[in-house]
């Protein structure tokens, strides 16, 4: 295990994935030492109050580099993105954010020879000619959504980057993540958080997906484990950087509502599917995860019902 981080930027950090995984850093690494950064103002206080907050767009090549250098940062976790729903709606929104902000990453990372960045990627690489059992890593990728191409080129430009610059970069194709403290926003496989929430208040969910729709998702705990556990690995373990492919759960919103009856037995579910549908239906029920398993020792802890169990008992007492 290597242990060189001293300095991290996290783009995103407002978001689903950064506002939990900041905490963790911060506890592993000191608050001062890892720089949270949004387009947004932090609502969560923990955010502002804990350590260095800065405002960045990371459009904005200039402000990312003037940040980078002032905190003498050696990490970035790039967790800024337009997912997929939302990139649908816009976009060249999506094309920009995901693509021009990753380059800036990546360019900086060269020119101020960063120590090791992680940039994520999703199981929206996939597209219908994958296959839905299974998806094993390297597989045919031929998305359908702007989110997906901009994840394809992503790992690509990542990879790149290792190989013609001798840059340490990382990436996992994180599934659907479910998870109490912040909302995601904009991505296919929001429901699955939704649920919760609709459950706990008003004892029905309208579901913008199918009840036989089943996707890949992993539970929060998992998926900041996942990231901390792959930017620990031993560079020399990898033989390929930024595509690992990572399951945590599959399951139907069937039996995801089903699960939830078990603790909230008047709680109804119906079902209204809108162009997401499509969405999840070119994405692959259940991944095969062997080379991370392999590669860095990846294993997730829950499962549809400790998830579930867990989930609940945090959204209650805020909910209800
Ligand atoms: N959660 C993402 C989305 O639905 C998938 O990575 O867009």
């Amino acid at each position: 295990m290597t242990q060189t981080t001293q300095r991290i930027l996290v783009t995103g950090a407002c978001g689903q994935i950064g506002s939990e995984l900041i905490p963790v850093l911060r506890q592993r690494y000191g608050d001062t030492n890892v720089v949270a950064t949004d387009i947004r103002p932090p609502e969560a206080d923990c955010l502002k109050d804990q350590g260095p907050f800065e405002l960045l767009n990371v459009c904005d090549r200039a402000r990312m580099d003037d940040i980078i250098a002032r905190y003498a940062i050696d990490t970035v976790y790039h967790m800024a993105a337009i997912l997929s729903a939302t990139g649908e709606e816009n976009p060249t929104l999506a094309w920009d954010v995901n693509i021009l902000g990753l380059v800036n990453v990546l360019e900086i990372a060269r020119q101020r020879k960063l120590v090791r960045v992680f940039c994520p990627s999703s199981i929206a690489v996939f597209g219908p000619d994958t296959p839905h059992d299974c998806a094993p890593q390297t597989t045919i990728l031929t998305p359908t959504t702007m989110y997906g191409v901009t994840k394809v080129t992503g790992e690509l430009l990542g990879e790149y980057y290792v190989h013609r610059f001798g840059l340490d970069i990382r990436g996992v194709r994180y599934p659907g993540i479910i998870s109490s403290e912040t909302l995601p926003g904009g991505g296919t496989t929001d429901y699955a958080v939704d649920i919760f929430y609709h459950a706990l208040k008003y004892k029905s969910y309208s579901c913008f997906v199918r009840s036989d729709t089943v996707l890949p998702m992993m539970y929060m705990p998992d998926c900041v484990k996942a990231t901390m556990d792959l930017m620990d690995a031993d560079f020399n373990s990898l033989r390929s950087h930024c595509n690992f492919n990572l399951a945590g759960m599959s399951f139907s919103v069937e039996e995801l509502a089903n699960e939830i009856q078990k603790h909230i037995p008047d709680f109804v579910c119906d079902y209204a599917p809108d162009f997401r549908q499509a969405i999840a239906d070119s994405w692959p029920q259940t991944i095969d995860d062997s080379p991370a398993r392999t590669q860095w020792g990846w294993r997730p802890r829950h499962d549809l019902k400790s998830m579930t169990r867990d989930m609940l008992e945090k959204l209650r007492p805020r909910l209800t």
